[in-house]
């Protein structure tokens, strides 16, 4: 039997909600059900921040569930999943994480992909960090979580901020074997080297 191709999509209340909007819109149609939600703090963050409302962003996913649903498919290890994605992730919610909370259903399925030792993904916002917030992701990082700040990259020559939200939702979808090409990926060519190779 092959291990289904879902995913678990926890959107917290930092800023960035649109990388969880963006990983939703990537992912729809691409075969990989999605499993969604939402914190309260997050629906009040993606209001403030984007143009899209809380039920548009619930019908990208194949299944959304209410913070409070422990009793969700997602709250149980025989719920097989490829793991979780949280973009963004709150220092609170990777507090809570670290410390083994389970009094929401984002804590509680994160909890789950841990003890399952399946893959756990915090695209983690915050600026600057404490030391709470680096000694939590240091704890989680050697645990096997990737701690992946929604930093951008430059070298493939972004041209608007939907480049860069691109880019850092590609790279953390790669994190789950699924390789979507939406952006450029970076071939070891510097831009002169190939303005040089398309003049001649
Ligand atoms: C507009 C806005 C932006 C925020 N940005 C951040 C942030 O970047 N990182 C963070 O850890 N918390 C941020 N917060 C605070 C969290 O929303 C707050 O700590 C909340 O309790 C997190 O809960 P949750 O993890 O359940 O979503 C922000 C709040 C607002 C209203």
């Amino acid at each position: 039997m092959e291990k289904p191709s879902r995913l678990i999509v926890g959107i917290t209340g930092a800023t960035g909600t649109i990388f969880g909007v963006r990983l939703l819109q990537m992912l729809h149609g691409s075969g990989v059900e999605t499993h969604l939600v939402l914190s309260k703090w997050a629906a009040r963050t993606l209001v403030h921040e984007t143009s899209y409302n809380v039920k548009e962003v619930k019908d990208l996913a194949t299944r959304s569930y209410g913070l409070a649903e422990q009793g969700a498919a997602i709250s149980s290890g025989s719920f097989v999943t490829m793991g979780m994605v949280i973009a963004p992730c709150s220092m609170r919610t990777l507090a809570a994480i670290a410390h083994g909370l389970g009094d929401n259903l984002i804590h509680r399925a994160a909890d789950v992909v841990l003890k399952e030792r399946r893959k756990l993904v915090l695209v983690v916002r915050e600026s600057p960090f404490s030391e709470i917030h680096l000694e939590n992701m240091l704890k989680l990082a050697r645990m096997g979580v990737v701690i992946l700040p929604p930093v951008p990259a430059f070298y493939n020559q972004p041209q608007s901020l939907d480049d860069m939200i691109n880019h850092i939702a590609m790279r953390v979808i790669d994190q789950f074997d699924i390789h979507l090409d939406v952006m450029n990926r970076w071939d070891g060519v510097m831009i002169d080297q190939r303005r040089s190779q398309t003049e001649s």
